[in-house]
């Protein structure tokens, strides 16, 4: 364990356990010079500013449109969970599990656990609601932020965001093609292009063990010339030594038996399957022989979509089957399949890619005051423009109508009006168009309707 993660769980600790008064002198013990110190968000966290946010915000609400569309729902769990759910789904021999969970005790004593991911928590909500006695393949879908105590870089954070999908129920290839299908589609919708999918399988328990001893026996040999995590790989789950990025290792590896020419004749039936579904998408794979994920719960298909303009950080989304793990918690034997993606790492291949996420937030109209004494009645009807479903704003800073008009421009004001005395007499005003100065005389009660109706107008008229 870091010491970091030691530090976190001590404060964890202690805040869970401390009386008021001893966590005020607590605080006071640790206080560092509080005129002085700056505060910034931990390391490996961001805030997400209004932009950054709606840019999130906006992955979000088109995989909503999208995977509504292929009939999967909307499930919503806990942020933290009991550590046993994930050390046991995920596996003792995961990265994840032997370094990167943010584990506490709460006040009770209980080992929880900040979600690393969200396939374990959707299988004990699965299970613990009884989903299964629901239409088969139960199809749902999420969005949540994930805590990994990793080495933060470009792609790589300790708090970030997944969106993902399970579908549990069908041992079918062909619903492994659909969720594949969907997180393809899902990142075309975005306009992203620059993708290459990698489809392989960890096969079943009939032939996944006996590759494994055959792996084992082809790489102890060679162990000493391995890098010391692959020495702990081969001990542990020797598949994992195919994620190794050090040269001399993926020189030993490359000879190394790979397990899609080990498949049991079932396994490699239903890979075949899958291609053929993801080919009749029209969609363009490469059979990768040494994907193997991260975790333990992973049974033949597996998949993952990078971006080759990411550099390190390049998987966008993955995923894959986990036929045991349902049982595995004390379920009924259930078939699964799902994936998540890297929403942060999205954006970042937007960018690569140059993508402009049209998504800037402007008013429609801003409401200018010529003298301050008109600012209550401005304020009226702007309140009442917006309850009738108008992007409405005005200035609250008394700025004067130069500067309002300035601010309006600035904003992206589509239109804009100016009270004045004479218009608050007269309960006529002019609407003005902030990209050709045409104007509209309109009586004050009319401002919704022929702003709407000049919105729908084609433009340049
Ligand atoms: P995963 O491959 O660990 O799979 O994570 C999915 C995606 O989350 C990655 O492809 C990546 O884009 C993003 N991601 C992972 N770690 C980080 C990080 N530290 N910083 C930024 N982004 C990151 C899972 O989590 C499985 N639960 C997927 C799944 C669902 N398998 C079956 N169902």
């Amino acid at each position: 364990m870091h010491w970091n993660q030691i530090n976190f769980n001590n404060f964890i600790f202690t805040i869970y356990n401390c009386e008021r008064s001893e966590f005020n002198k607590y605080i006071m013990a640790n206080k560092p010079d509080n005129k002085r110190k700056k505060y910034r968000a931990p390391r490996g966290t961001s805030d997400y500013l209004p932009k950054r946010a709606a840019q999130l915000h906006y992955l979000d609400s088109q995989a909503a449109e999208i995977f509504e569309r292929y009939g999967y729902r909307r499930i919503i769990t806990p942020t933290f969970e009991d550590t046993d759910l994930f050390s046991r789904s995920i596996g003792e021999s995961s990265d994840i599990v032997r370094k990167e969970m943010y584990t506490f005790n709460d006040k009770a004593g209980r080992s929880l656990t900040l979600r690393p991911e969200a396939t374990a928590p959707v299988v004990r909500a699965y299970i613990e609601h009884k989903l299964h006695s629901e239409i088969k393949p139960v199809k749902l879908y999420y969005i949540g932020s994930m805590f990994r105590y990793e080495r933060p870089q470009a792609g790589r954070y300790r708090e970030f965001w997944q969106l993902g999908v399970e579908a549990l129920g069908s041992p079918k290839p062909l619903i492994d093609a659909e969720v594949i299908v969907l997180l393809v589609d899902y990142l075309k919708s975005l306009a992203l292009n620059d993708l290459v999918l990698h489809i392989g399988s960890m096969g079943d328990d009939k032939c996944r063990l006996p590759y494994t001893k055959k792996l084992r026996q082809e790489l102890e040999p060679k162990a000493e010339a391995m890098c010391p995590d692959c020495q702990q790989r081969l001990k542990l789950n020797p598949l994992r030594v195919f994620d190794c990025k050090n040269k001399v290792c993926r020189a030993i590896i490359a000879e190394a038996p790979k397990i899609t020419d080990n498949l049991c004749d079932e396994c490699a039936n239903h890979l075949v399957q899958v291609e053929k579904g993801i080919i009749g998408a029209g969609i363009k794979y490469q059979l990768d022989p040494t994907l193997v994920r991260g975790f333990d719960y992973y049974t033949r298909t597996t998949f993952e979509v990078r971006s080759p303009l990411l550099g390190a950080q390049s998987a966008l989304g993955g995923g894959g089957r986990y036929d045991n793990l349902i049982a595995e918690y004390g379920g009924p034997a259930t078939p699964a399949i799902g994936f998540a993606l890297g929403m942060e790492r999205v954006l970042l291949a937007l960018e690569a890619e140059q993508v402009k996420l049209d998504i800037e937030i402007s008013p429609d109209l801003f409401v200018a005051v010529v003298d301050n004494t008109d600012r209550p009645e401005a304020f009226r009807i702007l309140t009442d423009l917006r309850r009738y479903g108008l992007a409405a704003e005005m200035d609250y800073m008394a700025r004067s109508l130069r500067s309002q008009m300035k601010l309006a421009d600035k904003l992206g004001s589509e239109f804009v009006i100016i009270l004045g005395p004479d218009e608050l007499k007269s309960g006529r005003v002019a609407i003005k168009n902030m990209a050709t100065g045409a104007e509209r005389k309109v009586s004050l009660d009319q401002i919704a309707d022929s702003i709407k109706n000049l919105k729908s107008e084609p433009k340049g008229e």
